[in-house]
């Protein structure tokens, strides 16, 4: 939610936010280039009366002198009946320059306060400071947030391409913004009279003046006592006018000064308020502080490049989900449709399929309506046909588009249609396209009848798809001629740049492998869970191997167990450093662990521990999590022995139990991590009672014998592994 605020204010106001970024930066750097032009003199070395008297004795009829924004001391005078202005020597005023306010710095000040549209603009600034202080906020809880905890902060960032530069500048410029985007707010804030303006003060006219005949201005006493440093207006009094008066304004208030006597005749002094609204105001712009101005400088300079790593950044997670053109597909309802396609997908690909089946059966003169089959409703009065498009996951179950499709499904009512699902699956799994045979079975229980016999299609098969639209014809008389559905090329080119060997036999060794992925290639989104699709060279077909890393770790970890004359994991296990593999990510977004503060269970064996331990390393919010792991022998095959005791230190893992099967078998009895969990039985049942979940990883047979200790331990209660399941609380990657 926080990232869709963070993104949405962003892309909404990039384009004022690139403007006053731009024109900040052009003001920032304009006191320190008059820096070098600028003659400064210390305090105490020359005061306002003696620097006046050099200054009528030189130019004569003086109206005004002024400290200008830069620090530079101004006279105004008349010469020869025309008006000029003169930058002087502070101490001798002595002329240095002539003074011409630039245009250029006028109309850069105009864009930044104002866009060049007057109150309106000011508005709109205002609102655009206001927008950058929520930006400002919100990245740097999103920061945080992937950082783990504030104290990480200032530890290095993983990660690659646009979004490490996104995080790295963000950190880098992260108080500088909000010190110039809060600083603005309050200025904006002020100009429209939110708060009192108090830095800006007048004194009233005073009403009686000496009027006796006018003092050498060197020997004013209040002028005399004032330096020059803190002189910031001197207004002279009209010649000949006995009763006009001098108007000062210091940097501690304003008044006017009798130029007979050289008292004040009136004085108000700066509030405290006054002096803090002044000192937001030098903070904003910088001005009198010009290495202030070149810092905040900088970190503006990063807010273009921060606008467009977002954007980009959005752009690529926005390519990631699900294409389909909302004419033909999507969950837009259309009115009284004849065909209803469901579809139940996680990793996408089935949605090409039902893309296709939609709109051939739209050119077939139907209104169809195609939606995931989360999006079922109670009843569909006007559909006559209903397609269901499945795949399945985890161990047989549903993917994460139909996961609530079953429940649903208690709520329907059947009308008058007809029905057939077709599933998608693999037969790598023993559990072949499951979801769809229970998605048929349970429609059919709610009364409705099949148009055609539930089918199935292994690894998007374009010739089985086919196949099934010719049935589908030949049944319904619609005439589908279903296209070949290519796979799209998502490929990776990744180089082993680090691996750890373990175990004793090395036919049947593990291995962590880490692989980066070629420079000239995006890191596609994805996250520990997710699994690699690699395809070794002449093999069947790509084998699956479940990611530890996320792509913000900028690698790309999984961990192999090599099986004797297995192919595709005897291909891993020969690989050197710097050698490529062909590989793709396949999501698995359901077998993910909740961070709620409610304990986490994660049971694994062997190389099972792969994803679990990419779970815990993203435990950054120190939730109670429970790591139960088994492997051959401590010496030899501890995985991430290191970095799980690193994870007990730093909270990201509440406790670790490890099982070495053929350590404890010295006593004739091996022990394996389903009895790790019956021996804390009690802790366990503890802990689901209050919520827990569990995420299972690894072999087949582990995964059956953790059920049947689940299932153990759930005795005293009214719920089971199934119960559990259901719920959504019990989740395997299993293989
Ligand atoms: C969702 C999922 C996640 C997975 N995650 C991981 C993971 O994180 N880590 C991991 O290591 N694996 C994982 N796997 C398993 C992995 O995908 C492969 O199945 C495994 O690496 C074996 O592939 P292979 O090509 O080496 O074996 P294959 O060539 O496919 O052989 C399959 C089996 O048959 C045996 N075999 C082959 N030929 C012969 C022969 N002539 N005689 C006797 N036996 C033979 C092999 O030893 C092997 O056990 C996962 C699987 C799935 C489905
Ligand atoms: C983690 C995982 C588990 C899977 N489990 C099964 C399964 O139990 N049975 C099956 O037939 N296919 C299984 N599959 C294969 C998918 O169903 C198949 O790849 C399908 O085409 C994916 O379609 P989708 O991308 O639309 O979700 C699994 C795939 C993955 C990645």
């Amino acid at each position: 939610m926080l990232r869709k605020y963070h993104t949405a204010l962003s892309l909404f106001a990039m384009i004022f936010l690139f403007i006053v970024a731009c024109s900040g930066v052009v003001l920032s750097v304009i006191p320190t280039l008059h820096k070098a032009s600028l003659v400064s003199i210390p305090n105490g070395t020359q005061n306002v009366a003696t620097l006046a008297q050099s200054v009528t004795a030189r130019y004569g009829q003086v109206s005004r002198m002024e400290r200008n924004q830069y620090g530079d001391m101004v006279v105004y005078y008349q010469k020869q009946g025309v008006n000029a202005a003169d930058i002087i020597h502070p101490r001798t005023g002595e002329r240095l320059a002539t003074y011409h306010p630039s245009a250029f710095v006028v109309w850069v000040k105009d864009l930044h306060r104002a866009f060049l549209l007057g109150n309106t603009g000011r508005m709109l600034a205002g609102m655009m400071a206001v927008i950058m202080t929520l930006i400002v906020v919100s990245g740097t809880f999103l920061l945080v947030r992937r950082m783990g905890r504030w104290q990480a902060l200032l530890t290095p960032i993983k990660g690659t391409g646009s979004t490490r530069i996104h995080a790295e500048l963000a950190r880098f410029a992260l108080l500088g913004l909000l010190l110039s985007s809060l600083t603005g707010v309050y200025m904006s804030a002020v100009r429209f009279g939110v708060f009192s303006n108090e830095s800006y003060i007048e004194a009233p006219f005073p009403e009686t003046v000496s009027g006796g005949q006018p003092m050498p201005v060197n020997r004013l006493p209040v002028l005399m006592a004032t330096d020059v440093n803190a002189l910031k207006e001197l207004i002279f009094p009209e010649p000949d006018d006995l009763q006009d008066v001098y108007s000062f304004t210091t940097r501690n208030g304003v008044g006017f000064i009798d130029q007979s006597t050289g008292h004040w005749l009136q004085f108000v002094s700066l509030s405290d308020k006054g002096h803090i609204q002044q000192w937001i105001t030098d903070l904003h712009t910088g001005e009198g502080f010009w290495w202030l101005g070149l810092i905040l400088g900088a970190m503006v300079l990063t807010v273009p490049v921060l606008s467009f790593t977002g954007a980009q950044t959005w752009w690529r997670r926005r390519k990631a989900r699900p294409v389909w053109d909302n004419n033909v597909i999507g969950n837009d309802v259309i009115s009284a449709p004849e065909v209803l396609v469901l579809v139940g997908s996680e990793g996408n690909t089935t949605w090409r399929f039902a893309q296709e089946l939609t709109s051939q059966l739209q050119q077939a003169g139907l209104k169809v309506q195609c939606t995931e089959m989360n999006q079922l409703t109670t009843h569909y009065p006007s559909v006559r046909q209903l397609f269901v498009l499945t795949s399945t996951y985890g161990d047989g179950q549903a993917p994460a588009s139909a996961s609530q499709f079953l429940a649903k499904l208690a709520h329907f009512t059947p009308d008058h249609m007809t029905f057939c699902v077709l599933g998608f699956g693999d037969r790598q799994f023993a559990r072949f396209c499951q979801y769809a045979v229970d998605v048929d079975k349970a429609l059919h229980q709610t009364g409705l009848l099949r148009f055609h016999n539930v089918s199935f299609i292994h690894r998007s098969s374009s010739l089985e798809w086919q196949q099934w639209g010719r049935s589908i014809r030949h049944e319904t008389g619609i005439p589908l001629s279903l296209n070949a559905i290519s796979a799209p090329d998502n490929t990776l080119a990744l180089t082993l740049f680090e691996r750890e060997d373990f175990g004793q036999d090395p036919t049947t060794a593990t291995s962590i492998m880490r692989f980066q992925l070629s420079p000239d290639q995006t890191m596609p989104t994805f996250d520990a869970g997710d699994l690699l699709s690699v395809i070794a060279p002449h093999s069947t077909g790509p084998r699956l191997y479940s990611l530890a890393s996320s792509n913000t770790d900028g690698v790309v970890e999984i961990c192999v167990r090599r099986h004797a004359q297995g192919v595709c994991s005897t291909y891993l296990h020969r690989l050197a450093l710097g050698d490529q593999v062909q590989a793709s990510i396949r999501f698995n977004v359901s077998f993910r662990p909740h961070y709620t503060g409610k304990p986490i269970i994660l049971i694994g064996a062997g190389t099972g521990i792969g994803p679990l331990m990419g779970f815990i390393r993203n435990n950054r919010q120190s939730c109670p999590l429970y790591l139960y792991w088994g492997a051959r022998t401590k010496a030899f095959d501890f995985l991430y022995e290191t970095e799980l005791n690193i994870c007990l230190n730093d909270k990201r893992l509440t406790q670790l139990h490890t099982v070495f099967s053929q350590d404890s078998a010295h006593d004739g009895c091996k022990r394996y991590v389903q009895d790790a969990l019956l021996n804390d039985a009690v802790a366990l049942l503890d802990r689901l009672e209050n919520q827990a979940h569990i995420l299972i990883c690894g072999g087949k047979d582990m995964a059956t014998g953790v059920a049947l200790a689940i299932n153990e331990i759930l005795k005293p209660t009214s719920v089971d592994v199934d119960t559990l399941k259901a719920q959504g609380r019990y989740l395997e990657d299993v293989y």
